[in-house]
């Protein structure tokens, strides 16, 4: 047990999946594991270990933001003894060819700040996701012929956004979406050595202001979760 998280020592995968919604946690091991076990409901942040083609994978809620993500993801790391940490959640689209339904694989998450910023002051560092996980989830994708679209995202510190100004720049340099947690999560995994990346469901569109219907969320949210566990067992 950690403060955060309930489950026993052996109770936690080197796999983790990390969907922000807790009840996200809860369907996608419902409907994606064998045997799903919930393993941690401290504070409603649901957790379930399960297996997936025989191999054993935690999904896991991180909650939203970066500071709720690093709390659960500095313990499933140091405390739990994680190796492969794929979020799985929603982001909006700031380009105009990445459409509603899309899946945005985030190779960096930039930021203007993170929980981290305190250790690099005045360095920039440039998170960025595991190789390895990164190109298989791109053949993955491939594979199944879902629109995909690969490059930089933005990990905003708030949802109720008062920069037009920056998104403009953002959309400018070609960064595709927006969401919340990424880059924090990049970072960890660089910190601790392991393997790290973001698979994203664009869900709103920020220069048509279109929205993912909510019929249309569960179907669009299992392709992302296919994904991210065939990447991470490829
Ligand atoms: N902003 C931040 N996070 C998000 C958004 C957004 O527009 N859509 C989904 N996650």
């Amino acid at each position: 047990m950690t403060v955060h998280i309930g489950a026993k020592p052996d109770q936690i995968a080197e796999t983790v999946l990390m969907p922000g919604d807790p009840y996200r946690a809860k369907w996608a091991a419902e409907t994606f594991l064998q045997d799903p076990v919930l393993v941690n409901e401290v504070r409603g942040m649901l957790g379930f270990t399960g297996t997936w083609r025989g191999n054993r994978v935690t999904i896991q809620g991180s909650g939203m933001g970066m500071p709720s993500l690093s709390i659960y993801a500095n313990e499933l790391i140091r405390d739990y003894g994680a190796k492969t940490l794929i979020r799985i959640g929603s982001c909006g689209a700031m380009q105009e060819r990445v459409k509603i339904r899309d899946i945005i694989i985030a190779m960096t998450a930039s930021s203007m700040s993170t929980p981290s910023r305190g250790i690099f002051r005045e360095l920039q560092f440039a998170p960025c996701a595991d190789w390895s996980l990164l190109n298989a989830a791109v053949q993955a994708t491939k594979a199944r012929g879902t629109p995909t679209h690969v490059g930089g995202i933005y990990s905003a510190d708030v949802f109720y956004d008062e920069r037009p100004d920056l998104n403009e720049q953002m959309t400018r340099h070609g960064i595709l979406g927006v969401e919340m947690e990424a880059a924090e999560l990049y970072i960890l995994a660089a910190r601790y050595g392991v393997r790290a990346l973001a698979v994203l469901t664009v869900s709103d569109h920020l220069l048509t202001h279109e929205a993912l219907p909510s019929e249309d969320r569960e179907k669009s949210f299992g392709d992302m979760v296919e994904i991210a566990l065939e990447a991470a067992f490829s």
